[in-house]
This record gives C-alpha cells, structure tokens and sequence, in this order.
C-alpha cells in the first residue's frame, strides 16, 4: 500500500554460531502505516531486537540477512549502499536501542552529546544546535537549563526522555525504539509512553515500539504486530486484534501481562519457553505450548493469512478463533499445559 511507511516482506535474519546459523527472524511480514505508532511485541528471544536493528542495517558482526525485503519510503534498504543507508541513519530512520537511557555517555554533558547528532549529522552551527536543542528537550518534557547536565543527574525516566529528544534531533520519519519503558516503574512508563504518543500525533511520525509487554501495545499502539520463535503470528489495528485474536499465542500473551492503567485481574502464564531457534520445531512454533494444538499443526506449514479487515494471523483453527477465544479465557485451558 502506498501510505505504508515501511513495508517488509519475507525478512529472514540469521546469526553465525560455531559453525552453524541459527535463523532468528524467519520469513517476517508486516507493514508500517505512515504515521501510526505500531507495537512489535513477543517474549523475549523472539527475534524483536533482530527485526528492529534489521530494519537500520546496524546489526551484529555475526548477523545476516538470508532472505526478504524491506521497502521503506519507497527504497528497498535492503539494496542500499552502506553510505547511502548511513545517510537515511537519524535523518529518516532514527533507531532508540534497548537500554539507551543506560548507554548515555557519562562523561559528556548532555547537550555535547545532543550536539554530536545535530552538528557532526545534522549539519547545523552551534548557534542553532542549540536552539534546536533547547526545543527537543522542551519537546521531551525536560528544563532547558538542565542541557549542561550529566546522565548520571537525570533519574531513568528522565534518560530515557533524553534519548527520546537525540532520535528526533534531525526530524527523522520513523522512529524505532526497542523496550523504550522496560525496567520503568509503572507510572514512568505511563508518564513516557504519553510523551512519545503525543510527539508521534504531533509531528506525524511513525514509531515502531518494540515490546515484550503487551499492555504497552494496549495502552498506546494503533497497530500490532506479534512475533513468535522469529515469526509474525498475528497483526492488525490493535483494539481489533486484542478484542478479538485470531493466534492462541495472543490470546496467551494478553492473559499474562497486567493492564497498564490498573493493577487488577488474574493473570494466567503461558507454560514453557519459545523454542530454541538452533532447533525451531516444524510445523507451527507455538505448538509445544499451545492447547489448542492438532496433529496437523505439528507438520503443516503455517501461513499468515488475512482474516479480514487487514487483521492477519497464523494459526490453523482460525476459522475456530471465536471457540478457542472463550476457552482461552479460561485460566484451566493454560493450566493443563504445564
Ligand atoms: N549476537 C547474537 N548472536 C547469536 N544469536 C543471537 C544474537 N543476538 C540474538 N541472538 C538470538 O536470536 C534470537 C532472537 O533474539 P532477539 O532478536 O534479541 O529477541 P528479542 O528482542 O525478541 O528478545 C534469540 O534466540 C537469541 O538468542
Ligand atoms: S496452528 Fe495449531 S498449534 Fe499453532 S497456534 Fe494454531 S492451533 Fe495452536
Ligand atoms: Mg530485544
């Protein structure tokens, strides 16, 4: 679609390890409206990490691409030359690594480190560096006189604030931020995730959140996109999708995580780990844990299919999805797994 931001398709990422690959993103497929805000959420070792710096080609040494493309504003990033995609870095694609609010350089005030992505990358004087820094951190929600501080001065949340202020620094039209609020309390969380909803409405820029919370998703994304073993399993409008999911491992996810605006509810774990992905399991992924699993699903290959309305979900019993629904529910269907 031509209002999509960003559009992969296929995306297939491995890391060398000894002498074998293991394929952490396999075959992913979803797409980014222009300006929405979309959630990429899965446990941990699903491959979101993978995904994101994928989508900025900063990856490990060991890391490759095996397959897929990523179109972004028309550009397929995957075909780019380094210094052409170095070029699209902070102006275009602005990349929030999890942990950024640690990884701040604790030697450097923060305005020098403001100063190196707006002079070195951005071109600008030091006169207007500064006024452009005073504006991202008014922006953000911080003093302007707090400019000439430290890191270590600021608390968590303030730091995360602060690498929220570098990734707009250069006005890029994606934003993507990797556990932007992990290891926030509740309210910071909270407090963060309304700044960054109200930067993204205001500037019409797209955001990808990547998230292994899926009342993060709930509380601010347009959009979701859930990972499973390196898999897209289900993705849609996200009040559609966490209404009524069409994937087990949704339904499961969502009976896990606490609601962000209030501490209430039971929640329901889903038994086990995602599969090592050394060693991924055929078939569907999800089928060690899930308990709705059938014979077939352990050989079939799954794909991701459009179950209307642009909602799309990988599961075999999708036309069942209203019955597995309401059994999902139910804190004993999990229970029975364990
Ligand atoms: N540098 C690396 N070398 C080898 N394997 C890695 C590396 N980084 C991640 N992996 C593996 O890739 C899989 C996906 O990891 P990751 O993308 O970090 O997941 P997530 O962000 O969802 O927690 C995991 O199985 C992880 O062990
Ligand atoms: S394909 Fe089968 S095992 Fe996989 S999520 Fe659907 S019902 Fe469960
Ligand atoms: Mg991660």
């Amino acid at each position: 679609m031509s209002d999509d931001i960003l559009r992969v398709e296929g995306l297939k990422i491995s890391y060398a390890v000894g002498t074998s690959k293991v394929r952490a993103v396999d075959d992913a497929t979803f797409s980014i409206p222009s300006g929405s805000i979309v959630g990429l959420v899965g446990e941990s070792g699903c491959g979101k990490t993978t995904v994101a710096r994928g989508l900025t080609r900063i990856m490990a040494k060991s890391a490759s691409f095996d397959g897929g493309e990523v179109f972004f504003d028309g550009k397929n990033l995957l075909s780019l030359s380094e210094p052409d995609m170095n070029e699209l870095r902070w102006r275009d694609i602005a990349f929030i690594p999890q942990s950024a609010m640690n990884s701040l350089d604790p030697v450097y005030t923060i305005e020098k480190q403001i100063n190196e992505v707006l002079i070195q990358r951005g071109g600008y004087n030091k006169t207007d560096a500064r006024a452009r820094a005073e504006e991202l951190f008014e922006m953000v929600g911080i003093e302007k006189q707090r400019l000439g501080d430290y890191p270590h001065q600021f608390s968590g949340g303030m730091r995360q604030r602060v690498a929220i202020a570098l990734a707009l620094a250069l006005n890029p039209k994606l934003v993507i931020a990797d556990e932007p609020v992990t290891a926030l309390d509740v309210i910071v969380q909270r407090q963060i995730l309304d700044t960054l909803k109200s930067l993204q409405d205001k500037l019409g820029i797209s955001v990808i959140l990547v998230t292994h919370d899926i009342s993060v998703v709930a509380y601010v994304c347009d959009r979701i996109v859930v990972m499973y073993a390196g898999r897209v399993v289900e993705s849609g409008d996200t009040t559609t999708v966490l209404t009524a999911p069409y994937h087990p491992y949704t339904m499961g996810l969502y009976n896990a995580f606490p609601d962000l605006q209030s501490s209430e509810g039971l929640l329901t774990p889903i038994e086990g780990h995602p599969p090592d992905l050394s060693n991924p399991p055929d078939g569907c992924r999800f089928a060690p844990r899930c308990p709705f699993a059938e014979d077939r699903c352990r050989t079939s290959d799954i794909p991701l299919i459009d179950v209307g309305g642009g909602h799309f979900a990988a599961c075999l019993r999708s036309s069942e999805a209203d019955a597995l629904r309401e059994q999902a529910a139910k804190p004993e269907t999990w229970a029975e797994m364990a």
